[in-house]
């Protein structure tokens, strides 16, 4: 049973309209509930760093073998507007890899070298390989693939990924700026492998992948590229070990560290507050930024769900990692952006944007930047 769910759809007031709120929270439960259960298979008898660093080595795979070459000729047989849907699945998740790689080395590096912190090391340095290796492959389907050269591949990606995601980089790179400087104590490195970890990896691109499965009618059949779904399937399995090395960790931190949950929850009522205000801002965008996130993600994809299902996703975790004020917030924000983003009648609210802010509409939003929705 998730945390959130039964009072959230309770709470709601009215009752007709309240029926397609609560399916649509049903079944975002629903689908975080099957993720779970997958990921529990095979990462639910991993108890230590230990555990972990046997898991990688039986898990190890080569991403520069996985055989493109079917892949290159269906994508040269998809219509313009079928490789355009293929290419945002590429930019949200290249990017995605490409700034977590950036990180990963110095978030080993920051490690202490007594012994007690070797078997933490270890599991990091697999990921470091991982996440190193995600990227590889990445720029293989950008070149093998989509026709990208390499020096173009991350303009691309970024052209193509949805600014919300965007703007989540562009935070999540500030943070470790700050968190990874020079000589900063023990308490900021396990606040970025928690933002890296259990915010980043799991809470916002699982919950892409999550609802990528539900709502992308599995392109990856669908369009028949049976490479680019190995290595993603690989991928998927290796995060699922990701989000438990940063489990893992955040419970050393919270053992170690008296002031650590009063920490991490000011982490999250921030990340929070973010989403709080993303989820607003796309609302009065006149549906411009759901009609975005529609394209990107399926058509009934609106800011919403997005919003639910990321914020669901992160009071699991805060539930499983004894934080029980973290998820009763969450319960409280969720129900309170429900109730006043849904319409008169109970019903999600989504607009259509007329044509022309859909023609600038994308542009001036980009150019505006990261601060009309974060300030
Ligand atoms: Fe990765
Ligand atoms: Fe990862």
């Amino acid at each position: 049973m998730l945390p959130v769910d039964t009072a959230t759809t309770e709470a709601l007031p009215g009752r007709s309209g309240n029926e397609k709120i609560a399916r649509l929270l049903h079944e975002i439960e629903a689908l975080i509930a099957d993720d779970e259960a997958a990921d529990r298979q095979i990462t639910g008898g991993w108890q230590t760093f230990g555990d972990i660093l046997a898991a990688a080595h039986t898990h190890t795979w080569d991403a520069y073998s996985v055989d493109l070459s079917t892949d290159a000729e269906s994508f040269r047989g998809l219509s313009r507007r079928q490789q355009e849907a293929v290419k945002r699945v590429f930019g949200t998740i290249y990017r995605a890899e490409s700034i977590v790689d950036d990180w990963m080395d110095r978030i080993v590096a920051a490690l202490p070298q007594e012994p007690k912190y070797e078997a933490m090391r270890a599991a990091l340095m697999t990921q470091e390989h991982d996440e190193r290796m995600h990227r590889g492959s990445l720029l293989r389907v950008a070149t093998e693939v989509l026709g990208i050269e390499p020096s173009a591949a991350d303009r691309v990606a970024k052209k193509y990924n949805n600014f919300v995601a965007e703007i989540l980089f562009d935070r999540f790179e500030v943070e470790m700026q700050q968190l990874l400087r020079p000589n900063r104590p023990l308490e900021d490195v396990y606040t970025a492998i928690f933002i890296y970890g259990v915010i980043s990896e799991d809470v916002v691109a699982n919950s892409d992948v999550v609802i990528r499965r539900a709502k992308g009618n599995a392109l990856y059949d669908v369009y028949h590229l049976p490479g680019m779904k190995e290595g993603q399937t690989n991928v998927r399995r290796d995060e699922g070990r990701h989000v438990r090395i940063a489990v893992l960790a955040t419970h050393r931190f919270l053992e170690e560290y008296e002031g650590a949950a009063e920490r991490l929850l000011g982490i999250c009522s921030d990340y929070m507050d973010l989403a709080d205000r993303m989820v607003r801002r796309a609302k009065a965008s006149h549906g411009l930024i759901d009609a975005h996130l529609a394209e990107s993600y399926g058509p009934d994809v609106d800011s919403l769900y997005y919003y639910v299902m990321n914020m669901k996703r992160l009071a699991v975790r805060l539930d499983e990692l004894g934080l029980r004020e973290g998820v009763l917030e969450v319960k409280r924000r969720v129900d309170a952006t429900i109730s006043e983003l849904s319409g008169d009648n109970g019903e999600p609210i989504v607009e259509t944007p007329n044509r022309l802010l859909k023609l600038v509409g994308p542009r001036m939003l980009r150019l505006a930047g990261a601060s009309r929705l974060t300030s």
